[in-house]
């Protein structure tokens, strides 16, 4: 049996707004495997951000309450002191956003940020880190890789930049591995070279990773499981087969656009689309619905438990091979009906 990567348990996010608290995040509970890729899915405002941000401790605490437990090999993120978390940031976690000028400073040429990461986790000398920094480089697939360590992040476009900020949280090959929106932006020739880069560390090093996309190319293509975030809760978790091919949420269903009233956006040559719109809109986290947080959109609800109890998330099978504690598969709602 191998340890997860990551344990979360119960996860919730209340945040405070002029609007009164939002519940964000609802009971969060997953696990990520050594060398497994939990793809999450949902549309915008589901909490997939805010859910990960809060693993890392980069909300704000004046604004964000937390509880539950994060467990990364088994270090509770959640109640670590700052330091600690500082500590773990790196060769522990590493996180990509979207927009790489949140994670860069501006001030500071590529290779010293790069060499700074390097340095502060592993006892390399600063040769050694500036040659590291430049094969890294490389292999994010930026050209001249010497030259780019004296550029400033504004000396570099959008996606060139975004490359920097991966070869950063690729640099310590953390044992967990954060992709916010991470390629989205980026033409999919680099990205199918980031993809292959981050396979290539979770076969050498065992990293787990979380990739939170809209792309089901990109789902499809990496994803051991998929998690599926609607109201800040999970409404289904499972193989990425048995989500993809059979979801059993009504919620999944309309973001494949594989429920017969959802028009599903396939593409000219039969690519797998992007997720698909489901008619409505979500609840706000200010006044979320009783019940299943779906049922106001639901096309599917009929009985009127539906407005009182959440559906459960059923256990299909057995735990994978090598992975405990939050080993079994979850399913949801085979309560739903269609
Ligand atoms: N700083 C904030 N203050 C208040 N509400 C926020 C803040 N950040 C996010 N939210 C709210 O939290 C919810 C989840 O946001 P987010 O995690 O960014 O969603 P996702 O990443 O799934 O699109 C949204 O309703 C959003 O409006
Ligand atoms: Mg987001």
């Amino acid at each position: 049996m191998t340890a997860p990567v990551l344990e979360v348990h119960d996860l919730r996010v209340q945040l405070r707004t002029p609007r009164g608290p939002a519940h964000v995040v609802n009971g969060l509970s997953y696990s990520v495997g050594p060398g497994e890729t939990v793809a999450v899915v949902g549309e915008s405002g589901s909490g997939k951000s805010v859910s990960v941000l809060a693993l890392l401790g980069l909300l704000p605490p004046r604004v964000a309450t937390v509880t539950g437990r994060a467990l990364l090999q088994g270090e509770d993120l959640l109640t670590m002191s700052p330091e600690r978390l500082r500590q773990v940031r790196g060769p522990g976690a590493g996180m990509v956003f979207q927009d790489p000028m949140t994670s860069l400073n501006p001030v500071l040429s590529i290779g010293r940020q790069l060499v700074e990461g390097i340095r502060a986790h592993g006892d390399v000398s600063k040769e050694g880190a500036r040659r590291r920094a430049a094969d890294l480089l490389g292999e994010v697939g930026l050209p001249d890789p010497q030259r780019a360590l004296d550029r400033f992040p504004h000396e570099l476009s959008g996606g060139m930049r975004q490359r920097v900020v991966i070869a950063i949280a690729l640099a310590n090959s953390p044992a967990l591995l954060i992709a916010d929106e991470a390629t989205t932006a980026l033409d999919v020739t680099v990205q199918a070279q980031i993809i292959d880069l981050v396979e290539g560390l979770q076969a050498d090093h065992g990293t787990g990773v979380i990739w939170i996309t809209h792309d089901l190319g990109v789902v499809a293509g990496i994803a051991d499981r998929v998690l599926v975030m609607y109201g800040g809760r999970c409404v289904e978790d499972g193989t990425v087969d048995d989500v993809l091919e059979r979801p059993a949420h009504p919620y999944t269903r309309g973001l494949l656009g594989s429920l017969p009233d959802l028009a599903a956006p396939v593409g000219p040559d039969g690519e797998l689309p992007d997720l698909a719109t489901v008619p409505g809109l979500p609840p706000p986290p200010t006044d979320l619905p009783t019940g299943c947080v779906f049922w106001p959109r639901c096309p599917v609800r009929s009985d009127p438990r539906c407005e009182t109890e959440q559906p459960p998330l059923a256990v299909v099978g057995a735990g994978r091979n090598g992975q405990s504690g939050l080993e079994l598969e979850h399913r949801a709602a085979t309560w739903c009906r269609s």
